[in-house]
C-alpha cells in the first residue's frame, strides 16, 4: 500500500476497531484511534496514538485531521444495540448519521477521500433469500439498520458529488477474539449470544436466556451466520488495498459471512464442546426485531476483494472467544 501510510481509526478502543488496530500495525501502517470511550477501552488500544474526541464534536474532528496527516478513514464507531434504537431512536440517529456526517465534513475539509464503513446485514431487514446478496432489498426493520442504511445513502451521493471513495461492508454476525488472547470482546451491557454464553458458563453471567424457540428453523430458533473479527478486519485490509487506487468514485457495498447459518441450540452445543462445560440456560420470549435467519452470501467480496476467511468454522470461533473469557483483560 504505497500511499496510504496513516489511518484514522473511528472507534479503535471498541471491540472490532481494535483487532483492526493490530492488524495495521503489524502492516506497517500507522494507525491514530479517534475514540470518546463511551464504550471502548482504553487498554485496547495498545499504546498507539489515541484522540479522546466524539463525533458529535466538529472542531474536534477538524483538529485531529490537522494534527495529522490522514491517508484514509475507518469508522467503526457506531451505536450497536438493535433495542436500545428501537427505545432511544434519536441517540442512534445523532450518534450514527449525525455523528459520521460530522466525521464526513471534516475528512472533506482535509482533503482525505477513502473511507471504510462499518455497515451490517441489519440494512436488509426480514430476510428473503436463503443466502443473502448485496441485491437483497434494503428494508430495515429497526432505527439501527436505518441509520446503518441512511450512511451508505449517505457515501453514494458523496463519491457522485465529492469524489469521495468508500467501500460499506455489511458484517453479519461478528465474533470471536484475538488468537493471542490479549482482545476481545467487552461490552457492557453484553447483550450478544456468544459472550453472554460464555460468561453463563464462567458465572460472570446469569444463565443464557434462549429468545425464542417457536421460529421457522429447523430447531426453532435463530439461525445466524458468526464471522470471527480477524475476518472481517482482513476484510477491511483488502478493502483498503482497493482505495489504494480506486477508480472513479464509487461507495461499494460488500456482504461479510461465512455463508452457514448456526441456530442457538447448536452454538449451545458446540460451545459445550469446546470448553468441555454445560451452558446455564433457560427459555425466554421472542426478543423484538429479531429475523429468523440471517446468512450472508458473500461471494462478492471473495470475487472483488479476494476476501476468504480464515477462521471459518464456529468451533474456532469459540475457542478464540473462549481463551479471551477466560483471562478478560478489559
Ligand atoms: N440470543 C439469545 N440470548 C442472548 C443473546 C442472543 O437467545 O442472550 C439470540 C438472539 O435472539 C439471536 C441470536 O442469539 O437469535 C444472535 O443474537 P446476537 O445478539 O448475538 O446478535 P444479533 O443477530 O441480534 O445482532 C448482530 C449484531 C447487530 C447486527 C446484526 C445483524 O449485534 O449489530 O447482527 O445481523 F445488526
Amino acid at each position: 500500500m504505497a500511499d496510504i501510510r496513516t489511518v484514522l481509526v473511528c472507534g479503535g478502543a471498541g471491540y472490532i476497531g481494535s483487532h483492526m488496530v493490530r492488524c495495521l500495525a503489524e502492516r506497517g501502517l500507522k494507525p491514530i484511534v479517534l475514540d470518546d470511550l463511551s464504550s471502548g477501552h482504553p487498554e485496547a488500544v495498545q499504546g498507539h496514538p489515541l484522540i479522546r474526541a466524539s463525533l458529535m464534536d466538529p472542531p474536534a474532528l477538524e483538529a485531529a485531521f490537522a494534527a495529522h496527516k490522514v491517508d484514509a478513514v475507518m469508522h467503526f464507531a457506531g451505536k450497536i444495540l438493535v433495542g436500545e434504537s428501537v427505545n432511544e431512536p434519536a441517540l442512534y440517529y445523532e450518534n450514527n448519521v449525525t455523528g459520521t456526517m460530522n466525521l464526513l465534513a471534516a475528512m472533506r475539509k482535509a482533503d482525505v477521500r477513502r473511507f471504510v464503513f462499518s455497515s451490517t446485514a441489519a440494512v436488509y431487514g426480514m430476510p428473503r433469500e436463503e443466502r443473502i446478496t448485496e441485491d437483497h432489498p434494503l428494508l430495515p426493520v429497526n432505527p439501527y439498520g436505518f441509520t446503518k442504511l441512511h450512511v451508505e445513502h449517505i457515501l453514494a451521493d458523496y463519491a457522485t458529488a465529492y469524489g469521495l471513495h468508500s467501500v460499506c461492508l455489511r458484517y453479519f454476525n461478528a465474533s470471536g477474539a484475538h488468537p493471542d488472547g490479549s482482545l476481545g470482546e467487552s461490552h457492557s451491557p453484553e447483550t450478544h449470544l456468544i459472550p453472554n454464553m460464555l460468561l453463563a458458563i464462567l458465572g460472570k453471567a446469569p444463565a443464557l436466556k434462549i429468545f425464542g424457540d417457536d421460529y421457522e428453523t429447523p430447531d426453532g430458533t435463530c439461525v445466524r451466520d458468526y464471522v470471527h473479527v480477524q475476518d472481517l478486519v482482513s476484510a477491511h485490509l483488502l478493502a483498503l488495498q482497493t482505495l489504494q487506487d480506486p477508480g472513479p468514485a464509487a461507495s461499494r457495498p460488500y456482504n461479510l459471512g461465512n455463508g452457514q447459518g448456526f441456530s442457538v441450540r447448536e452454538v449451545l452445543d458446540a460451545a459445550r464442546a469446546v470448553t468441555g462445560k454445560q451452558v446455564p440456560h433457560s427459555m425466554a420470549p421472542r426478543r423484538a426485531g429479531d429475523p429468523p435467519r440471517l446468512v450472508a452470501d458473500s461471494r462478492k467480496a471473495a470475487a472483488q476483494l479476494g476476501w476468504k476467511p480464515e477462521y471459518p468454522e464456529l468451533e474456532r470461533i469459540l475457542e478464540s472467544a473462549w481463551r479471551w473469557h477466560c483471562q478478560q483483560r478489559y
